[in-house]
């Protein structure tokens, strides 16, 4: 049997914990042609909650576009339009994406190493902030008003195009016209979620409802999990699923992740206990060791240090007394210099006042480095 946890990608039908609640909300909106603006953090399972609902809402078909990373006008565009020919009906939509685009002259071509197929624009041709409009445009030209789900992933990273504002603006005044397609905004950057849609300046103030996405409840999460390794003939008691939640730091996709692990290290008729959790982690660590000692090289002594105290005494209240002791700070601005040095490495992110680390397994390896 291939091993049944998956993490790091999209997932659905039966590798996807139902959430019925969350999901029926969704798919509401969805239906209601209303856009939506969903927020959580990372890995919680945003962009597999709003796929599914989208697959859910038949005859609408998602269009599901990702904006991690795009730093210019002219990626955003090719990132949408590699959205559209993911579709089926390529030979339909080539067309009509090379009449409407005939004045930047696109060229679909064939990676010879990847065999992926690949945009390319006429160079020569400066690709200009209403495109963005155009291919908006396009979107209800292909599918029209009740055929498509719009979703936009990672979305906050707009922001960091040239110009952000003005393709914020374009953007915002194209889909308000489209008020029978849903379009759903998601997001793992909280604060820059917010700048986009809660600060009145912001072209997108108010525009999408908001939905929140809160981690899968333990225990039906447990369930499901508990499940997969009974599948897999594996033994598994309720406190060790706990322990893995505690471990993983109760986030879905690393949830996930030591369970892919735990798999990897165990066969049929065994049982998972302490020790098979202690491999599993090890195989973890193993994968991810170069990187931990690149973040362990980026920072300094005093930073180290009240990393290492929060990670052994959590990330709560760590301007007290108590904690700034026993982290061996005497002085509250440099604690904080240290922690904001910490969450611009995207090591630690703060959580409704409490620091947390953003890969819990590093944080297992540092404490695993201190026993
Ligand atoms: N409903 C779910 N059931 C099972 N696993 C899930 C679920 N939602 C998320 N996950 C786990 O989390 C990982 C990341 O999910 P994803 O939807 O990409 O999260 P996000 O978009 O919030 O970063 C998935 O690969 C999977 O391991
Ligand atoms: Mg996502």
């Amino acid at each position: 049997m291939q091993n049944p946890f998956k993490y790091g990608q999209i997932v659905t039908g039966s590798d996807f914990c139902p959430r019925p609640e969350l999901i029926r909300q969704l798919e509401e909106h969805i239906k209601s042609g209303q856009n939506v603006v969903v927020y959580g953090e990372r890995r919680v399972g945003k962009s597999s909650a709003v796929y599914q609902a989208a697959i859910n809402s038949k005859p609408r078909i998602p269009l599901l576009i990702d904006f991690m990373g795009i730093k210019s006008i002219d990626a955003l565009i090719k990132r949408i339009l590699k959205a559209l020919i993911a579709q089926k009906d390529k030979q339909g939509m080539m067309t009509s994406i090379l009449k409407k685009f005939a004045a930047i002259r696109p060229t679909l071509s064939l990676d010879p190493v990847t065999s992926m197929s690949t945009f390319s624009f006429d160079a020569s041709v400066e690709i200009k902030a209403e495109s963005i409009s155009e291919v908006i445009d396009l979107i209800k030209d292909l599918y029209g008003d009740k055929k498509v789900v719009v979703i936009m992933d990672e979305f906050q990273d707009i922001l960091d195009l040239p110009g952000s504002r003005e393709a914020l603006a374009i953007l915002r005044s194209v889909i308000q016209y489209q008020t029978n397609i849903p379009y759903i905004f998601v997001g793992s950057i909280r604060h820059k979620m917010s700048a986009i849609f809660i600060d009145s300046d912001s072209p997108f103030f108010k525009s999408a409802i908001p939905v929140e996405i809160e981690p899968i409840p333990a225990d039906e999460f447990g369930v499901f999990i508990e499940k997969k390794f009974t599948e897999g003939k594996r033994k598994i008691r309720r406190e060790r699923i706990d322990r893995l939640f505690e471990i993983a730091g109760n986030i879905p996709g690393d949830v996930q992740q030591l369970c892919e692990a735990l798999w990897a290290v165990t066969k049929e008729k065994e049982s998972i206990d302490a020790e098979e959790i202690k491999s599993a982690l090890e195989l973890i660590f193993s994968r991810e060791r170069s990187a931990y000692e690149n973040y362990v090289r980026l920072i300094t002594g005093m930073q180290m240090k009240s990393l290492l105290a929060i990670a052994g005494r959590g990330g709560k209240s760590i301007f007290s007394n108590e904690f700034m002791k026993a982290a061996g700070f005497t002085n509250a601005s440099s604690l904080k210099r240290c922690i904001n040095r910490l969450t611009d490495l995207n090591l630690l992110f703060d959580y409704k006042g409490e620091y947390r680390f953003v890969n819990p397994f590093f944080r297992a390896w540092l404490i695993a480095g201190l026993s």
